[in-house]
């Protein structure tokens, strides 16, 4: 992965049987199944979007959408019941993707309507295309067959569509008012680099507007389900382990006794022990075993990377981390995650794209 890399560079093909699916959405391969040539352009180009300081242009919007949420968790716990919080944190993430990749200020959490959380949930939703990229991968020659045949009758079709169209719109909307965004999010990138008339000449550092809806589709995709996984496991981890949750919320409340006048952003960076919280929520779902900073000195570097490493290692690393991090500290500053009745114990999970609970996380929400 980085001393090797260039031997390595290629990732898990995309299977031919989703190919088939976003070909008939005119939307390209996943940036995270591009082949060698492809991605390093891509990644070019992309790379400096996800810059700290292109990233902490983003703070207030997260930081508005943290309020938001912490409105909402008030209503929770006034209503003392079990919530499924899982689709909260997707529709907060969801809030968080949309302003650091294409500048929108939108308002999901509160219910304005959304194709785009709907289409999300349905290509993410383990179903009869998991079943089928089964079958296809035991039966040789299947897979273009049944793609050909599926792809024009599954809903997961209709999803890609649908996010294809959310995406062209906001670039449609850019181009009649001649947008002009210093903050220079993901999509302006994409849209600079627009190659003229389809045509990519080698070397160039360029996209095709199928590239440019592909990559942008997987930052939301990306973020929809990883950001709010990390957040509803960590949540239900707290929820079961109350001496853990108590030293967290003490070390939130010392940093601010402390820093009175701190952006969440630098609470959310100084608390170290929240680290420690998401690495270890990180660590139970998925591969690898690790602690604390001074275990870390003890372990292989390798045998823990929940982001991937070298070159090609998840290029949202740090907007997931600062995401997840913002929000737990601005939730756990007023309310306590608590075991509900309706609390799965233990969480079933599934993996379908990625690694999510089978039936939500119900959580009670207790106030301050
Ligand atoms: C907790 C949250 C997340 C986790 C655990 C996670 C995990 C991963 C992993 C394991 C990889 C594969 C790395 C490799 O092959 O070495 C990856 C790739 C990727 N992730 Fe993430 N991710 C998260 C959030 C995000 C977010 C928020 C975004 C976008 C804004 C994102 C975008 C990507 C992209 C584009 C790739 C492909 C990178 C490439 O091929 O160059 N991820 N992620």
């Amino acid at each position: 992965m980085i001393k090797k890399f260039d031997n390595f560079t290629e990732r898990k093909k995309e299977f031919g049987f989703l190919t088939e699916i976003r070909k008939k959405a005119k939307i390209s391969s996943i940036m995270l199944s591009m082949n060698k040539q492809d991605w390093k352009r891509t990644r070019a180009i992309v790379n400096p979007a996800f810059s700290t300081k292109k990233l902490k242009m983003v703070l207030p919007l997260i930081e508005r959408s943290c309020d938001t949420l912490v409105e909402i968790f008030s209503d929770i716990s006034r209503k003392n019941n079990g919530a499924e919080l899982w689709r909260i944190f997707g529709q907060f993430d969801m809030e968080v993707i949309l302003a650091a990749a294409f500048g929108c200020q939108v308002n999901i959490l509160k219910g304005e309507k959304n194709s785009l959380t709907k289409a999300a949930i349905g290509i993410f939703t383990p179903n009869l295309y998991n079943l089928l990229s089964e079958l296809c991968t035991q039966i040789p020659f299947s897979t273009k067959l049944f793609g050909l045949f599926f792809a024009k009758r599954l809903k997961l079709t209709q999803y890609h569509n649908t996010a294809r169209n959310f995406i062209l719109d906001v670039i449609n909307q850019r181009h009649l008012q001649s947008y002009k965004n210093t903050n220079v999010d993901l999509l302006q990138l994409l849209m600079e680099a627009k190659a003229e008339d389809d045509q990519i000449c080698p070397g160039s550092k360029q996209l095709t507007d199928d590239e440019i809806i592909s990559v942008s589709l997987f930052f939301l995709l990306a973020t929809y389900e990883t950001t709010s996984n990390l957040l509803g496991f960590t949540a239900y981890l707290l929820a079961m382990n109350h001496d853990k949750q108590d030293k967290l919320t003490q070390e939130i409340n010392n940093y601010y006794q402390c820093n009175k006048d701190s952006s969440l952003y630098d609470a959310a960076h100084g608390i170290e022990y929240l680290d420690w919280v998401i690495n270890e929520s990180l660590r139970i779902y998925a591969p690898g075993s690790m602690f604390s900073p001074h275990e870390k000195e003890s372990h292989h570097p390798m045998c823990f990377m929940p982001f991937g490493a070298g070159p090609r290692n998840c290029i949202g690393m740090k907007l997931a981390l600062m995401d997840a991090k913002m929000c737990l500290t601005s939730l756990l500053r007023k309310y306590k995650f608590e075991r509900a009745p309706e609390t799965q114990v233990p969480l079933k999970t599934s993996i379908g794209l990625s690694q999510s609970p089978v039936n939500g996380i119900f959580l009670r929400v207790l106030s301050k």
